[in-house]
């Protein structure tokens, strides 16, 4: 067994900020084109080549997919010059493939790195996911309560009326129901056609977003990269996975999973401090996206650290050759 350096987060850190920043850039002339195919691959390229340039014994456990399906950046793949600390990496070079396509906010790149073991092997199903910010009681809100029952909980914490309450929700047919129940609370309902990464990301900054709380079903892969974000910024998350044959069933078997009805908290999924950089691909409210103008490329990362709750914002500019 080789023994490895001590994963020192904060040396680690301004280096995962190139990471997400060179997918961003390299995916940015393909903003509005049309062909998701493309941005994804032009990021997937960029996060792969600049990944292997850091000095770590990187492991991809959140990935484009698993080996047979993905040929970069694949669940399992060893990432990083191997010369440094064994860490998991858990990454979406592409969070928003079809709003870079069409041009549409809040497209990031995004990556999270913690020591060995840190994040949950998360398969490639679905998860429910419900997620508010920091400063209120654990549990305030649970995965078990209706939709409306949630909304009621948070607004009782927070002192204030249903109507005062945002969720933000992924625009979905599998979410009318949720969505007329939400309705009846008088909510207002902030509706994401793709992009849960932010949508979870906005509720740990309710005051400047306006987003209170998330809810519905995305990828899971997104749910532990949520998860790690909110482990920096604070804030809680709850994911159940859910299953729609043995086919998915079998993906979390052979990610080690056993217990397919678990209801995974924030710290379930992401059980050690992290680093987590997200650069903005098109403009958003959370981060402003890759600026091009004659002879510059502009880029902004958000980079933060669990350990020490630090979030810095990173603007970057840089001639085209
Ligand atoms: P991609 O970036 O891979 O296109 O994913 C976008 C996304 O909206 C995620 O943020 C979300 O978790 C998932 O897709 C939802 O899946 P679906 O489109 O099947 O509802």
């Amino acid at each position: 067994m080789p023994t490895y350096p001590d994963f020192n987060d904060r040396t680690l850190s301004l280096g995962l900020a190139r990471v997400s920043e060179a997918a961003a850039i390299a995916c940015a002339p393909l903003i509005g084109r049309g062909d998701e195919k493309a941005a994804d691959q032009a990021a997937v390229d960029a996060m792969r080549r600049q990944l292997n340039a850091l000095d770590i014994a990187g492991t991809v456990v959140i990935g484009e997919g698993e080996r047979d399906e993905a040929p970069m950046l694949y669940i399992g793949e060893d990432v990083g010059t191997g010369n440094g600390p064994g860490v998991d990496i858990a990454l979406d070079p592409l969070e928003g493939t079809t709003l870079t396509a069409k041009d549409m906010p809040n497209a990031l790149a995004v990556i999270a790195m913690g020591p060995r073991g840190s994040m949950l092997h998360a398969p490639d199903v679905y998860m429910d996911k419900l997620a508010i910010g920091p400063g209120f009681k654990t549990g305030v809100v649970t995965l078990d309560m209706s939709p409306a029952e949630r909304v009621s909980a948070l607004a009782a914490a927070k002192g204030c009326s249903t109507k005062d309450i945002t969720v933000c929700v992924l625009e979905r047919p599998r979410h009318e129901d949720m969505l007329e129940e939400l309705r009846s609370t008088g909510a207002a309902i902030r509706l994401i056609t793709d992009g849960d990464v932010a949508g979870v990301m906005h509720c740990a900054d309710a005051a400047r977003t306006g987003v209170d709380m998330y809810m519905g079903s995305g990828g899971a892969p997104e749910g532990v990269l949520a998860a790690a974000a909110l482990k920096c910024m604070g804030g809680q998350i709850f994911g159940r996975l859910m299953f729609r044959n043995d086919d998915e069933r079998g993906r979390a078997t052979k990610a080690g999973i056993t217990h397919f009805d678990r209801v995974y908290t924030r710290d379930d999924m992401v059980t050690q401090d992290v680093i987590f950089a997200a650069t903005g691909v098109t403009d958003g409210s959370l981060l402003p996206g890759i600026k091009r103008e004659p002879g510059f490329v502009t880029a902004e990362t958000v980079l933060m650290r669990s350990k020490t709750g630090s979030v810095r914002h990173m603007r970057y500019r840089n001639p085209v050759k």
